[in-house]
């Protein structure tokens, strides 16, 4: 069994870790950087063997996992068990854990509690918060004790009900102006990369050219410094979604036919087989039998 390096703290990765000057260096040297989310141990398991450079735990979880209809319920708590799940599983990617909605609006004190939570419970090397605005101290706040933040804007589902539900965000020449200036104040604030969902490619590609960060898109086109899928939503686990995703895999598919072949197989009696069962000697199965006959009450 391989047991994971420990860890000194949040500036000091465990060896073989993607670092953050690494994560830096990828943009400088316009390499692509992979980003997507993960919930539990063996997805991040195999997001790492693919060779993923950043595992997203989002707070997109409480879709995509706990069946809500938006991100908002998604507590601390729940989003600490996904997130240790996916530290187990995750050896070279920096795994970035979403603090969900209600975690740092309150004030620059409770965002730096919950955000060591992740890092000292959940084990993540990182958050991630929404929005600009009231989110730039929270930022300075929590890279100032030393927890690396990434930033996103753009769609940010916790505030899709302000932001009139779930659509692109900066189509006009004033809001991608004002995405813009939120995107070089979190810089300035000092996030070490910024995620923007859902809004035009010429806007993402202006945004990743300003930047010395990089970005990492989501529905912002092809120049960004990096993409992110949902991981149920790139893997096909059910149709439909935004139009930003692309289907790699059909799993909703296979999973729903192998379990319907199990149920077919368990009432069928044709699961499970002979290969599937323990033996016992003959001479043991005798005695338990002799046994079971001396226990029956026409014995005695
Ligand atoms: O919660 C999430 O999965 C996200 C990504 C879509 C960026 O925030």
């Amino acid at each position: 069994m391989t047991t994971r390096p420990r860890k000194p703290g949040p500036n000091a990765p465990a060896p073989g870790k993607l670092t953050l000057p690494e994560l830096g260096e990828m943009k400088r040297r316009s390499e692509k950087i992979v980003m997507v989310t993960a919930y539990d141990a063996p997805s991040a398991r195999l997001a790492d063997a693919a060779g993923a450079d950043l595992i997203l735990v989002g707070d997109s979880a409480a879709m995509v996992v706990l069946g809500h209809d938006s991100t908002v319920p998604a507590t601390v708590d729940e989003m600490l068990v996904l997130t240790r799940a996916v530290t187990r599983g995750a050896r070279r990617p920096l795994v970035i854990a979403d603090m969900p909605f209600g975690s740092f609006q309150v004030s620059d004190e409770t965002a730096l509690v919950n955000a060591i939570r992740f890092v000292k419970e959940g084990d993540a090397e990182a958050v991630k918060v929404e929005g600009a605005g009231p989110t730039l101290s929270r930022v300075q706040a929590l890279v100032g004790a030393g927890v690396p933040v990434m930033g996103h804007i753009g769609l940010t589902p916790q505030s899709a009900t302000m932001l009139g539900g779930f659509k692109a965000q900066g189509r006009t020449a004033a809001k991608a102006g004002r995405l813009m200036a939120d995107a070089l104040a979190l810089e300035r604030a000092g996030c070490f990369a910024i995620v923007l969902e859902a809004v035009p490619a010429p806007v993402g590609d202006r945004i990743t050219r300003a930047l010395a960060i990089p970005t990492i898109g989501i529905g912002a086109g092809a120049a960004t410094d990096g993409q992110v899928l949902v991981y149920h939503d790139l893997l096909g686990y059910q149709d439909g979604g935004p139009r930003f995703v692309k289907q790699y895999a059909k799993l909703g598919v296979e999973i729903r036919l192998a379990l319907e072949r199990y149920a077919e197989e368990v009432r069928s009696g044709a699961f499970p087989e002979e290969r599937h069962t323990y033996s016992i000697p003959d001479e043991e199965l005798e005695l338990f039998e002799a046994e079971l006959e001396d226990r029956s009450p026409e014995h005695h």
